[in-house]
């Protein structure tokens, strides 16, 4: 086997998804312990601030208690390289977070054992359906009273539509806690409260009918197991693979992040049955990973991650191939070579230069603008990766200046901002107005923050009467000029140059499109 399919056949790349505090960042970082960065690392984010900010705007993040940006963790386990996406967790930065699960080949769902199945799970789920992302979950917080096990898996199965295989199940739960059996493998891991669990180190025993087990947890204890068992297995189903690789069933897990219980099993589980990358689709043809050319395609720029380096980063996903330090590739969008300097990679202890990556990991690769959202890289071969969506906006503020002398660092700040995803940026076609879109509130705050911040530009954003954005298209260009003059007023432009109507209102939108039928209203843009 070639070193490119090797290469590729070990990675594991996903996502973590959650509702906020479920558990999102505890779980990574006992991941990322696992994976042998035991130093706390630089891209999770620390609540008790035994770290400094990496950057000034971060300080936003900070003072609200969310993470604004998505970074990516990678960490060798059991000899395969893992790949952490991580996704922003605040609800309002759900634009970057979809483009980010457009990147994985796999989701680890995270669900609080007394919240059940939240509204934010069932988002995400929703994405995740879009492309079949097979989903393992963990049921999170076992050391508190949650709700009845079996009740959710129901709510699972129910709520979000797919069936439910639990490969551990738990023993009490609470102050009642003992451990947890896997259905699978028989054993029983044991939970020893005190003890501190850096890495995974508990008592086990080769199956519940281990004599030593009742001395260990008691009589009544495992009684009670030994009917709970009776009912899961009459009442769930057993681990199907295709059925887990088709996004239709889902492998369940319980334990407790912050006492590090339960996680190497799901991590031992993860490495072995969770998929390796992917065939991705694209305008040609099907990009298969152990192609030996390299083909990739960016789904996040951030900016400023090092104030030091005022540039930006965009990451992309490796989707065939290999890359290595310092080579040139093609940017199809530009048609031009573009040499891959100084591109880094995501080891958990810290960024470093890359020497080499593969299919399923990202790398960030410095440029000044040159690369947005959606690009696609090869190593000559025209092709676009397909599926890296640009939602309508929501929210809509017109920037007003203080000083009317910056407008030049005002225009230039707000596209930079907009190329990175989270915002968008509209000119009408006929005023001088800029208008800024946004799929959450949040995010006028942080562009406000940053464009003084990064652009010495003070501007405020006041509300503008435009309810909802859609991308026109239409095969006919008479009719697409006779709606153009008509609809002037409406119409503007996006910072890639597309045609957007902007609608005061819901109602507006429904007559303009019952008035020109043969005109195309999308809410999504596909990266081009
Ligand atoms: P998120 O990224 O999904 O938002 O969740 P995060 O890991 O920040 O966890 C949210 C809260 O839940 C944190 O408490 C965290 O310590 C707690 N938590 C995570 N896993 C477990 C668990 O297994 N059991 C229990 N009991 N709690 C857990 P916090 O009070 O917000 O922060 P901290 O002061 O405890 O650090």
């Amino acid at each position: 086997m070639s070193d490119v399919s090797q290469e590729a056949l070990r990675r594991r790349t996903f996502a973590i998804i959650s509702h906020p505090d479920a558990g999102k960042t505890t779980l990574t970082e006992k991941l990322l312990l696992f994976g042998g960065a035991i130093q706390m690392a630089g891209s999770v984010k620390s609540r008790k601030t035994t770290r400094s900010a990496t950057s000034d705007w971060m300080a936003l993040e900070k003072e609200r208690g969310i993470s604004v940006t998505s970074s990516v963790m990678q960490f060798p386990y059991d000899d395969h390289i893992v790949n952490l996406l991580d996704t922003p967790g605040h609800a309002d930065f759900g634009e970057d977070t979809y483009r980010v699960l457009t990147a994985v080949d796999s989701a680890l769902m995270v669900i609080d054992v007394a919240k059940g199945v939240e509204e934010r799970t069932i988002k995400l789920m929703e994405v995740c359906r879009l492309r079949d992302t097979p989903i393992m979950t963990f049921i999170n917080k076992l050391d508190r009273e949650g709700r009845d096990p079996i009740d959710l898996l129901d709510e699972v199965e129910s709520v979000l539509g797919i069936q439910c295989a639990p490969i551990t199940w738990p023993i009490g739960m609470g102050k009642r806690l003992k451990g947890v059996v896997h259905l699978v493998s028989g054993e029983v891991h044991l939970y020893e409260q005190g003890r501190n669990f850096t890495r995974q180190d508990s008592t086990i025993f080769p199956s519940i009918d281990d004599p030593a087990l009742e001395a260990a947890i008691g009589a009544p204890a495992l009684a009670e197991l030994r009917d709970e068992l009776e009912l899961v297995q009459g009442a769930s189903h057993p681990f199907d693979l295709e059925r887990y690789l088709a996004g239709e069933q889902t492998p369940v897990f319980f334990g407790s992040a912050v006492n590090n219980f339960g996680v190497q099993l799901l991590l031992d589980f993860f490495v072995r049955h969770a998929p390796s990358p992917r065939p991705r689709a694209t305008t040609g043809r099907e990009v298969a990973p152990t192609e030996d050319k390299l083909t990739g395609f960016v789904f996040k720029i951030q900016a400023n991650m090092d104030p030091q380096h005022r540039d930006r980063v965009a990451f992309m996903r490796i989707c065939s191939g290999k890359f290595t330090a310092g080579m040139k590739a093609f940017h199809v969008r530009s048609g031009k070579d573009l040499k891959l300097a100084n591109a880094l990679t995501f080891m958990a202890s810290d960024r470093e230069i890359a020497e080499s990556a593969y299919s399923g990991d990202v790398i960030g690769i410095h440029n000044h603008g040159t690369i947005s959202i959606g690009d696609t890289f090869t190593e000559g071969e025209k092709l676009s990766f397909t599926g890296i969506p640009n939602f309508a906006p929501e929210l809509f503020r017109r920037a007003r200046l203080r000083d009317p002398l910056k407008l030049k660092q005002l225009q230039k700040g707000l596209a930079q901002l907009s190329e990175e995803g989270a915002t968008q940026f509209f000119r009408p076609l006929m005023s001088n107005d800029l208008i800024l879109g946004a799929v959450g509130v949040l995010q006028f705050d942080v562009v406000a923050y940053r464009l003084k911040d990064e652009y010495g530009v003070d501007a405020i954003f006041e509300p503008v009467t435009i309810a909802t954005a859609r991308w026109v298209r239409c095969g006919n260009e008479k009719k697409l000029e006779e709606f153009r003059d008509k609809n002037a007023m409406n119409l503007a432009v996006d910072a890639a140059g597309q045609l957007v109507y902007l609608a005061p209102t819901r109602v507006n939108l429904q007559l303009a499109q019952e008035r020109a039928p043969e005109v195309e209203f999308l809410a999504t843009r596909e990266h081009a």
